[in-house]
């Protein structure tokens, strides 16, 4: 049985209606998981600001109002396409920190010990934003640096209504990190200690006094006061980040990886993110497989095609992935047709290879990532795109504020391999190229993608979740371009993903019917139904009437596409 698109759009489980979350405009569009920040990064494009002033403005208010993972103490990465069809990337990923080793979250015993990566003072990485926005604005800005980075200075010393879906949010944050970091509990949990409630105001005075050095300067962060303030405090915490790490921080333009798909140009991120090239390798290997013959991106014959695709390609991705300054990649070699091919006629049409067999050599399970980070889309008026992608890494990140500076330091040393030489079926991933080292970047998935067509910009995409974005973000590209489906069916679609281990496949509802899986049972895959995947803040671009069609994710509560008055 086919289950059309349409059909399958209904069961997942969204809130609010479609066109709560849709935008239609000729004058530029901001589509992100904060309606706050979207209207902030809409009144750049209104005031004459170009897509690259939006994004940055949108970045620095997702800081404060979406806290869990838009950030000034994380990283990210940064897809760019300008109107005339050039395009560019920021990485602004963290770096390893100068006094890290390659064994230092191992205990006594030798094992992993994942309480030292998963909050306080060890686990961050340098963090890359100010410097990445800074990067960005200062190369392809319009806008004074200033009028950009402001609206997110105020909008935190002013305070914001809070939102019934944040409130418990940051509720679930300050009972679990307000109890163990007394500078988390002083910016984050509500004066009297009662929790937050819808409609109360959350103003972060220490926050917005960062903010508004950064608008002066963005090297404050660096080399400033708020350097000072974070070696300061993580000597007496028993940090390891210093003065020296953040004056030698530095974000780094890098040309995108690129592929073709049904006649649609691919431009996503490159290492040391994973997650461009796990997307143009996947499309690849559908194209190689015949995808146009489908009729809907979810039908039963193509779901079994996508798992097997995906397990290929996360193999490749843990056997040979890692920051590029460090080791060697092949991204050539992965997304390249040829080998596309290679591996599409390693697929059986009948029946699931193991992904232990999949895996001799190299066999590893991903360790555990959690469900926060944060995508947005930015066009505007003549066309230019940013599709940007950042990060705390868990929920919150470390659940750690820098006392003074007021924002959350990152934890993303957790996404190094951390136990060189154990690649395991439990967790563990030990293989070579994602090690610790002084100075190194870890491996991401991110995936920020901007699809162009004819030489047009058509789709601009990406999003949160760990090792599910590419397969996120791939799932909106099948949609728009191998579907021909609008940004609101395509957003809606519902998602799965399979990351080689463990030998799994997660669907949303509404992927597939009880018979349909039942049948991919049959075949040898094991599946699991009822994950929620993604959020996708996405954007459709119409060139031959210069129409952004933005459509905001209905899977988190206060998404929305802005656009500037028309
Ligand atoms: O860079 C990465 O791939 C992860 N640190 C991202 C984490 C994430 O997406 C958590 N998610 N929702």
């Amino acid at each position: 049985m086919r289950l059309r698109p349409l059909f399958l759009a209904i069961l997942v489980p969204l809130a609010g209606t479609a066109q709560e979350r849709d935008a239609t405009s000729t004058r530029g569009m901001v589509v992100s998981t904060s309606d706050i920040a979207s209207d902030v990064g809409a009144a750049i494009l209104a005031k004459g600001g170009n897509a690259i002033d939006a994004a940055v403005a949108t970045g620095f208010a997702l800081a404060v109002t979406h806290p869990s993972a838009g950030n000034i103490g994380g990283g990210g990465f940064m897809v760019i396409r300008f109107a005339d069809g050039r395009s560019t990337t920021i990485d602004y990923r963290e770096k390893a920190p100068l006094r890290s080793t390659r064994t230092m979250y191992l205990g006594a015993d030798g094992k992993i010990d994942r309480s030292l990566t998963a909050a306080g003072w060890l686990a961050p990485g340098v963090p890359g934003t100010v410097r990445g926005l800074a990067l960005a604005h200062q190369k392809y800005g319009k806008l004074p640096w200033d009028e950009v980075v402001r609206p997110a200075a105020e909008l935190a010393s002013r305070g914001f209504r809070v939102s019934k879906g944040f409130a418990e949010s940051l509720n679930g944050f300050v009972r679990r990190s307000g109890a163990r970091f007394p500078s988390t509990r002083e910016a984050y949990g509500k004066p009297g200690g009662a929790e937050w409630q819808e409609g109360d105001t959350l103003r972060l005075a220490d926050l917005g006094r960062s903010l508004g050095a950064i608008a002066t300067d963005p090297n404050a962060f660096y080399t400033g006061w708020i350097a000072d303030s974070i070696d300061r405090q993580m000597k007496a915490n028993g940090g390891i980040i210093t003065r020296r790490d953040l004056a030698a921080y530095r974000a780094v333009e890098r040309a995108p990886v690129k592929g073709t798909f049904l006649g649609h140009e691919i431009i996503s991120m490159p290492p040391p993110s994973s997650g461009g090239t796990v997307v143009i390798q996947t499309l690849n290997i559908l194209e190689a497989l015949g995808v146009s013959r489908f009729t809907s991106a979810n039908d039963p014959a193509l779901l079994h095609l996508r798992i097997e695709a995906a397990k290929r390609v996360y193999r490749d991705r843990a056997r040979w992935m890692g920051d590029p300054d460090f080791v060697k990649v092949p991204v050539a070699r992965m997304t390249s047709p040829a080998y596309a091919r290679e591996l599409a006629r390693g697929i059986d049409t009948a029946k699931s290879t193991t992904s232990v067999a999949l895996g001799k050599g190299v066999i590893s399970v991903p360790a555990g990532e959690s469900d926060e980070t944060t995508h947005y889309s930015v066009v505007d008026a003549w066309g230019n795109a940013v599709s940007n992608t950042y990060t705390l890494e868990g929920g919150y990140g470390s659940g750690v504020v820098v006392r003074g500076a007021g924002f959350i330091l990152n934890n993303e040393m957790g996404d190094f391999n951390k136990k060189p030489g154990e690649t395991n079926l439990t967790g563990d991933i030990g293989t070579p190229p994602n090690l610790i080292a002084p100075g190194k970047r870890m491996l991401s998935s991110m995936s920020p993608v901007i699809v162009a067509k004819d030489g047009q910009l058509r789709l601009v995409t990406g999003s949160p979740g760990g090792r599910t974005i590419p397969n996120t973000t791939l799932s909106v590209v099948l949609g728009v371009t191998a579907f021909g489906m609008s940004a609101r069916d395509a957003v809606d679609l519902p998602r799965l993903h399979h990351q080689w281990l463990p030998d799994a496949a997660s669907f949303e509802t509404g992927v597939a019917d009880d018979a349909t899986i039942e049948g991919l049972k049959a075949k040898g895959h094991t599946i699991r139904v009822g994950s929620r995947q993604g959020d996708a803040h996405s954007i459709v671009y119409d060139a031959a009437t210069k129409t952004a069609y933005g459509a905001a994710d209905r899977r988190t509560p206060d998404s929305k596409a802005s656009a500037p008055p028309q």
